[in-house]
């Protein structure tokens, strides 16, 4: 058993188990002088100091949080997490004038990642994800979704889920796999776009299904990646093959993501920074969760912010995330999500906390198991060195987590 009291504010959001919408994104259920046993890897008693100490036991573990304060462990429903290489080079070339479009036009962006990621072996792949897997636990997030998309050919992609499949068991991040074999079209099918949708129709995605490798598909739905038709094949044949969707939706132009997105019922429509009026009625009526990515906003220098205001005043359940990248959004920091969502996007630190922890965790269907501190829920939280939940959003550019839990077990601990 493992007890942690003196927690100043412990940020419980407990509630019902569903999406939080409009003004129940402010509400973050906060015991002051709080403390929370568990038992093996799952919570068991979450309350004021004089509620749980009856509970202690002599052989009880108890951690000291030392007036700090407590919350589950960010749930980062969107990241890339799995590449070879970096994009150090084109970031440069981006500081001197050059646009993320323009690389691309030229063969940089997601196809360079995807000719080094092609070169990587298993190994190797696993070998850089553990990196990132420990920049993500050491800024407090404990679970992560989980894309391929770099390796764009049947055999590459089938490594890319293999790799973070490996990292779910070597780490103690948690991960949920997406297959994005609709990252782009892979520079050999240039002029034949039709070949490699049904590649991915034909060969991928039925592998994927078969060896069980993704929980998700998600397809970037943009003008120069996949059309509306093409993604809307892809969706639809991924649901026929038992995945559940997500989608890259309205983000370099309004290419109508949004509306795809209603249309199938996807589970997510993520990006959004160019989605209209139309577009978000539509995610509202069909119970679509935005997952909005200001960290690629802010990487790209571009000042077009989603309209998180407008969603969460029409019901949206939001959801924050990195979408950890080698080009857009190089990353894994939930409290700089947090930050830029406060100060670009003027989502209150509450509303930036929901969606980054209960909200993500509905996004990836386990609301019964992630994304609040309650009894019965997996012990995944994080002791952060602040006075106050707003500091998480308010101080930037640090490392806040103090001490990272994941199923109960340290993961990360700073001195
Ligand atoms: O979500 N939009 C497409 N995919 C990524 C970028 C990936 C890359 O640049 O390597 C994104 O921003
Ligand atoms: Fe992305």
């Amino acid at each position: 058993m493992l007890a942690v009291i003196n927690c100043r504010q412990l940020i419980t959001l407990a509630g019902p188990a569903r999406p939080r919408v409009g003004a129940e994104m402010r509400e973050l259920s906060i015991i002051s002088d709080g403390a929370m046993l568990v038992l093996n890897e799952r919570i068991e008693k979450v309350g004021t100091r004089k509620q749980v100490e009856p509970f202690i036991g002599a052989k009880c573990t108890v951690v000291d949080a030392g007036g700090r304060i407590l919350l589950p462990g960010f749930v980062d429903a969107h990241t890339h997490p799995v590449f070879a290489g970096t994009r150090a080079n084109e970031f440069e070339e981006r500081a001197g004038g050059a646009s993320y479009q323009e690389i691309a036009a030229r063969g940089g962006g997601i196809k360079s990642t995807v000719r080094s990621t092609q070169a990587a072996t298993l190994d190797e792949l696993v070998q850089a994800g553990r990196r990132y897997a420990e920049w993500f636990l050491r800024s407090g997030t404990t679970t992560v979704e989980a894309k391929s998309g770099y390796g764009l050919s049947v055999e590459d992609e089938i490594k890319l889920l293999r790799a973070i499949k490996r990292l779910g068991q070597e780490t103690p991040l948690r991960y949920v796999p997406t297959f994005l074999g609709a990252h782009d079209i892979p520079f050999e099918y240039l002029n034949r776009q039709d070949e490699y949708v049904s590649l991915l129709v034909d060969e991928m995605l039925p592998r994927v299904a078969q060896e069980k490798l993704a929980e998700y598909c998600d397809v970037f739905c943009e003008a120069k990646a996949f059309s509306i038709d093409e993604s809307r094949a892809i969706l639809s044949a991924a649901r026929s093959h038992g995945l559940e969707l997500r989608i890259h939706a309205d983000q370099l132009s309004l290419s109508g993501g949004a509306k795809l997105a209603a249309d199938l019922n996807t589970v997510t429509a993520d990006h959004l920074e160019h989605a209209d009026a139309v577009g978000i009625a539509a995610l509202k009526s069909a119970g679509v969760q935005p997952v909005l990515l200001p960290g690629s906003v802010y990487a790209l220098g571009s000042n077009r912010y989603p309209p998180a205001r407008e969603m969460i005043e029409t019901g949206l359940a939001v959801v924050l995330a990195t979408d950890f990248n080698p080009g857009s959004s190089p990353t894994p920091s939930m409290p700089m999500v947090l930050s830029l969502a406060s100060t670009h996007m003027k989502m209150t630190p509450a509303e930036s906390i929901t969606a980054a922890t209960i909200n993500a965790a509905c996004s990836l269907a386990r609301v019964e198991a992630l994304g609040s501190l309650e009894p019965r829920k997996v012990a995944d939280f994080v002791i952060h060195d602040c006075d106050d939940y707003r500091e998480l959003a308010y101080f930037f550019g640090i490392e806040h987590a103090w001490k990272v839990y994941a199923s109960g077990c340290l993961a990360f601990s700073r001195s």
